[in-house]
């Protein structure tokens, strides 16, 4: 075997061994050799509204064949970005929103940490330009997004990463309290998911992002919300600001907005933002993407949103929920795991110390699911909010099962 000409993102280079993913149905995907697998991740948490919608295939169809594309910087439009920016401004969490439009993320993390300088720039106060991230954070992979993120293995070997990022404890509002006194008048933003989930799946502490606001609001400082996995529907309402009562002024999102039809992702300009940057007319927006705006990127987007209305998916999450945390409990209950955290549609498992999350995965691949290992030893489900009461049990049955037979595998520690 050889290495394919495909180099993979987080994997090993000399990795040989892929499985080869060609179609899906709601929950389930198959691979090249025929064999089934519960989605239990939604993909990589975007696939909110299952695989295989023909509704969103033929929005992005009928788009590409009467415009396949046509940039929107300067003087340029088209229909399906307009379209979509209204749409998302009306769902927003923020009264008298713009929407900046991006294709990944990362990107759209990018553009807010730009957005919060910029702000602070153009009421000349350029020294204000620190950002306070947190701990076991994950906010992408660009040089923003990787000074952003609290996870350390994914900012090492990069060389000199974006000056002026500060980074407190997740849980800890006292350390924000602290950055904020000493340098105040120098922090442009504070960045957080509303749930962080790639670095591990952990809710916020009850008032901790009320906490946020309120010091945000005593400094001056602006408050981003990362809600690239917890927006659309993932916490049983379009946004994470909504499910825990509290108002940023920048949004970022990104995969559940078009489920992976297609790639986009964006930032949601709340009005204190969108004030410094319309104060003067002669000032110029230096900042954008080829594809920003792309038409049937935009098209997937809208197809994907009216899905999420038209099946009732945000009353979904809980009902998720209301299943699977029982039941990975009781896989806890039983001695085979650690703990479980999570809310709604998103969960996580943690492992004994003695486990490896990827052995486990492995096994549960070979029984027929797909979870995804992540930060702080535990694996995560986020299934499409379609998934049926059937292939949830079949995750937990499954995550069992692998548990048992990789436990069993193994000398018993002796007492
Ligand atoms: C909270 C959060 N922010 C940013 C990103 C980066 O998004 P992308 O991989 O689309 O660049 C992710 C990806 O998982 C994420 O979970």
């Amino acid at each position: 075997m050889t290495v394919p000409a495909f180099l993979h993102p987080f994997a090993r280079p000399t990795s040989e061994r892929f499985i080869e993913i060609v179609r899906g149905q709601g929950a389930l995907v198959w691979d090249a050799a025929g064999s089934e697998y519960v989605d239990a991740l939604a993909s990589l948490w975007y696939c909110v509204v299952g695989h295989g919608r023909a509704e969103i295939a033929d929005a992005v169809g009928e788009q590409l064949r009467t415009l396949d594309a046509f940039h929107t910087f300067e003087l340029f439009t088209n229909p399906a970005a307009e379209r979509v920016a209204e749409e998302l401004v009306a769902l927003a969490p923020v009264p008298d929103a713009r929407v900046f439009l991006t294709n990944s993320g990362s990107e759209a993390v990018d553009t807010a940490m730009k957005l919060s300088r910029l702000f602070w720039t153009w009421q000349g106060e350029p020294q204000r330009n620190l950002i306070v991230s947190r701990d076991r954070a994950y906010h992408g992979v660009t040089y923003g997004g990787t000074s952003a993120q609290g996870l350390a293995a994914n900012k090492e070997h990069w060389g000199e990463l974006l000056g002026g990022v500060v980074q407190v404890h997740a849980d800890s509002l006292e350390e924000v309290e602290y950055q904020l006194s000493v340098h105040g008048e120098r922090i442009a933003a504070v960045i957080a998911e509303p749930l962080q989930g790639a670095g591990g799946v952990f809710p916020p502490v009850e008032g901790y992002l009320q906490g946020l606001r309120d010091l945000c609001d005593r400094t001056g400082a602006l408050l981003v919300f990362d809600e690239v996995i917890t927006g659309f529907g993932r916490l049983g309402t379009w946004w994470g600001a909504e499910r825990y009562g509290v108002t940023p002024d920048l949004i970022t999102f990104a995969k559940g907005v078009t489920s992976g039809y297609q790639p986009l992702g964006g930032v949601l300009v709340g009005p204190r933002v969108r004030e410094v940057l319309e104060a003067d007319g002669d000032r110029w927006f230096r900042h954008g993407f080829t594809y920003s705006g792309h038409p049937a990127a935009c098209a997937a987007a809208t197809a994907n949103l009216e899905v999420i209305r038209s099946d009732a998916l945000l009353s979904r999450a809980p009902a998720i929920g209301a299943q699977l945390a029982p039941a990975l409990q009781s896989i806890v209950d039983e001695g085979l795991a650690a703990a479980v955290r999570g809310t709604d549609g998103i969960w996580a498992l943690a492992l004994h110390p003695e486990d490896s999350a990827l052995v486990v995965r492995d096994e549960m691949l070979r029984l027929g699911v797909i979870p995804r290992p992540i930060a702080t030893h535990s694996l995560a489900f986020c299934p499409p909010l379609v998934i049926s009461d059937e292939q949830l049990d079949r995750i937990a049955d499954t995550t069992r099962e692998a548990l048992r037979r990789v436990r069993s595998r193994k000398p018993i520690p002796s007492t």
